[in-house]
């Protein structure tokens, strides 16, 4: 009940908490988005702030398994017939009848830093990637400056409860790379306060 309560507030806040933000996001979230075709999964779709952002003719497959992000999610979705929510998380994809068994692209976006297991995260986004199938991701990482890092280690345990389970200190890449993604292209950038996010384009 509690944690219900708790979901709808994270819900409510997060498009207003993450607007300045945005400023520079969604230009890294469109330069990416531009890049699908086919069929895509898109994993934690959040409140749907990817959705207009997605060529028309992709058909968009997205997860998400917060009750309140995804009602969020569903009403963004009423204006794209090509994008169809559903209340899962990735742990369920590969045995959710309704999805299709490959996907061209997997989409992630500020979705690892939350996922309780990442690394299995990664082995699903394996999994359904078709063989020439490609990853989008747009994480934030653990900050690579060792004062910054530091504070972010220190400050997690406070942040992740607050935050519904996101976590500052993962390293999203090193994950990735370790369940065999291999980069085709990576970037990383600063928002300036040495908060490093992490851009890749993988193949699988
Ligand atoms: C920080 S939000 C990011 C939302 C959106 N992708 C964006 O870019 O704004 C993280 C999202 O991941 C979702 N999430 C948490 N655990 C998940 C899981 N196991 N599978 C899929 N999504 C998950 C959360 O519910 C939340 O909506």
């Amino acid at each position: 009940m509690i944690r219900k309560h708790y979901q709808k507030l994270v819900a409510a806040i997060y498009d207003p908490f993450m607007k300045s933000l945005e400023k520079v996001l969604t230009e890294h979230r469109r330069g990416l988005l531009q890049k699908t075709s086919g069929i895509v999964l898109e994993v934690g779709a959040g409140t749907g702030v990817n959705f207009p952002l997605y060529p028309k003719d992709v058909e968009v497959f997205a997860i998400e398994p917060s009750v309140p992000m995804y009602k969020r999610a569903v009403k963004a979705a009423e204006n794209y017939p090509n994008i169809r929510v559903f209340n899962i998380g990735i742990e369920a994809v590969k045995n959710y009848p309704e999805l299709p068994k490959t996907f061209d692209f997997v989409t992630s976006m500020l979705v690892l830093c939350t996922v309780p297991d990442p690394q299995q995260a990664a082995g699903v986004y394996r999994d359904v990637l078709k063989s020439n199938g490609q990853l989008l991701v747009l994480e934030h990482i653990h900050a690579t400056g060792r004062f910054y890092g530091k504070i972010q280690n220190l400050v997690n345990p406070v942040w992740r409860p607050l935050t519904d389970g996101c976590n500052l200190n993962r390293r999203q890449d090193w994950i990735l790379k370790k369940a065999g993604f291999n980069p085709l292209f990576e970037d990383y950038f600063s928002l300036g306060t040495d908060w490093y996010k992490a851009v890749m384009v993988t193949e699988n």
